[in-house]
């Protein structure tokens, strides 16, 4: 099966020392502190077996040692496409497979089943954000993870749903819950960027270059702190978003073109406090209706958004501070002109950032890195 390497572990038995146990798969912590996700994701996805000294080995919650072959196997059959070999004698040799943060093959199902729910429940704007603010609480000043933030999928957690910044992003892991559900071996950082990315596709965006294995966080006391992601109206726009964007060491062409996805969706202001309760864009939906679009077609993702806030022409469409300032900072309006103008120019710059943005802060298992298209694709 693809993403996965053969590893060999050599296993003194019988022993009458037990050898360092195993983390538990379940998410431990996770589990108990997740309110929305009744499966946790795998505690850590890498099994780690080629260093024993790994955090996996050496830290428990799981009274079996190695030496519990059966429960081992178990174990392993609950992974993906694990293989354990026995011999017997004074030393056993298991022959197991190593499996990453999540599987290939269930990835691209959950993008088949990700389709689904964005064809019948027109939900492609608010996946967006929540790619987008899982990944968006890097500060590639701290060098730890999970410290530096990122997309880490601590956004599954109430005490970081509840940050004032990501208000109404509940509904957007209710609706992927069941996707969750189905597939036990996509960790939610994986999923929410590959929920995201999939939203910008279908809707008519380019293609994003891609990555996946992101390794999860495991419980609340690994979210960051409140206040690293950006303010719609701060005194000084343009300062404000080079602070919270150089922070995550995005630039900015970046900043702009990221911008750029407010080409989807509405802003609420039982959620945000930002825009009109509806408008005669959003009063019908779909979806549920009501907020204010910064589009006229709010589920196509287009460069409409340069076009509109450079025009500023119509009330029903929303114009935030930080979004007027693209079109008033010098720097910034050189790229919001030329995607006002140019689709493709906006389209090959957002899909680059947008890929940069999701492997921000990440810690990939493999360390490459898992690619589910086709290179050619
Ligand atoms: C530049 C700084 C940014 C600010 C200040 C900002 C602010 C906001 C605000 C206030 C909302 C309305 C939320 C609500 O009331 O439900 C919103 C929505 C949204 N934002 Fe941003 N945002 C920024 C950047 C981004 C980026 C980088 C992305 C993606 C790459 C993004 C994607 C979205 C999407 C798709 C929505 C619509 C959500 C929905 O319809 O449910 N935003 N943003």
């Amino acid at each position: 099966m693809a993403g996965l390497v053969p590893l060999t572990l050599s296993l003194p038995l019988p022993s009458s020392q037990p050898p360092p146990r195993m983390a538990a798969f379940g998410g431990g912590a996770a589990a108990a502190y997740s309110r929305f996700f009744s499966s946790a994701s795998r505690a850590s996805p890498s099994l780690a077996a080629s260093s024993p000294s790994s955090s996996l080995f050496s830290s428990s919650s799981s009274s079996n040692g190695l030496r519990s072959l059966p429960r081992i196997s178990h174990l392993f059959l609950h992974q993906r496409s694990a293989e354990v070999r026995v011999s017997s004698g004074r030393y056993s040799t298991v022959s197991a497979t190593k499996s990453f943060a999540s599987d290939p093959d269930q990835l691209k199902s959950a993008r088949e089943d990700i389709k689904q729910i964005l064809r019948t429940q027109f939900c492609h704007p608010i996946l967006i954000r929540l790619g987008w603010h899982d990944a968006g609480t890097y500060n590639k000043n701290i060098e730890e993870w999970p410290q530096r933030g990122g997309a880490n999928g601590s956004l599954r957690f109430e005490v970081e749903l509840k940050h004032a910044a990501n208000a109404g992003l509940v509904n957007a892991l209710n609706l992927i819950k069941p996707i969750k559900d189905k597939y036990s071996s996509v960790t939610y950082a994986d999923l929410f960027q590959l929920a995201s990315a999939t939203a910008v596709e279908e809707a008519g965006g380019p293609k994003i270059p891609m990555k996946y294995g992101r390794v999860d966080v495991s419980g609340p006391e690994e979210c960051p702190e409140e206040g690293r992601l950006p303010d719609a109206g701060p005194p000084s726009p343009a300062d404000h978003l080079r602070q919270v964007f150089y922070r995550m060491g995005l630039n900015d062409k970046e900043i702009v073109a990221l911008s750029g996805a407010h080409t989807m969706g509405r802003s609420r202001p039982e959620r945000s406090g930002w825009g009109k309760p509806e408008t005669k864009y959003t009063k019908e939906g779909p979806g549920a209706p009501g907020g204010q679009s910064w589009t006229v077609q709010w589920l196509k993702f287009d460069n409409s958004y340069f076009k509109d806030i450079k025009e500023k022409r119509d009330e029903d469409l929303l114009v935030l501070p930080t979004d007027a300032v693209l079109f008033e900072d010098p720097s910034f309006k050189v790229y919001a002109e030329k995607y006002a103008a140019d689709q493709e120019a906006f389209f090959k710059d957002y899909a680059e950032a947008h890929a940069k943005l999701s492997n921000l802060g990440v810690k990939f298992d493999p360390p490459e890195g898992i690619v589910i298209d086709d290179v050619s694709s």
